[in-house]
């Protein structure tokens, strides 16, 4: 089933120089790149990235994490994966979520680590499953920023929005 998944590479991914190697590990996949940005996660995209996790202990230090307070780095790469099993292929790859118990060849277990805290740095993040990468493609990206036509659009004419172009 041709499929699409959401991928952030994660703050410490982008500190510690790894996006390189992971967009490598991530094209043994065969999957296409559908879209791709670096973000400046604001608190509310964070929040509600992960709004499913609100009643978790560590929810404060996950929103913390993901916004680049642990690293120093606001920054996030985040990108959308189109392709023929897309959402199991990424998740294969990147590992379990939790670095110790993942596959020390995926990702998450060659670059992960859980903080003395035992919060997981995991590196990257991958959709669970097709109601997930709806939501967060959604989410992090508009129709236009993406090349392929995934779900259905709409036109609106927008009035008084205030947006930053180019100076002539
Ligand atoms: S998953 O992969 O979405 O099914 O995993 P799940 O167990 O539901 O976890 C959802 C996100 O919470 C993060 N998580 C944690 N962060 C910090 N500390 C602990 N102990 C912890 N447990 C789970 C986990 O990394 C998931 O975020 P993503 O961005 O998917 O990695």
């Amino acid at each position: 089933m041709i499929q699409q998944t959401l991928v952030l590479i994660k703050p410490d991914g982008l500190k510690k120089s790894l996006t390189g190697n992971i967009l490598t590990r991530l094209s043994e996949t065969k999957l296409e790149i559908a879209a791709a940005k670096i973000v400046h996660v604001s608190r509310e995209l964070a929040e509600e990235h992960y709004c499913h996790m609100k009643e978790k202990p560590f929810f404060k230090e996950l929103i913390k994490y993901i916004l680049g307070e642990l690293h120093k780095r606001r920054k996030v790469m985040a990108m959308v994966y189109h392709g023929e099993g897309a959402i199991r292929k990424l998740r294969e790859i990147a590992g379990a979520t939790n670095p110790e118990e993942a596959d020390p060849i995926s990702i998450r277990g060659a670059y992960g680590r859980i903080t003395t805290s035992g919060i997981y740095e995991n590196v990257i993040h991958a959709s669970t499953n097709e109601a997930e990468a709806e939501r967060e493609i959604k989410l992090w990206f508009e129709p236009d920023e993406i090349i392929y036509h995934l779900y259905p659009v709409e036109e609106v004419t927008v009035k008084n929005v205030k947006k930053k172009v180019w100076k002539k």
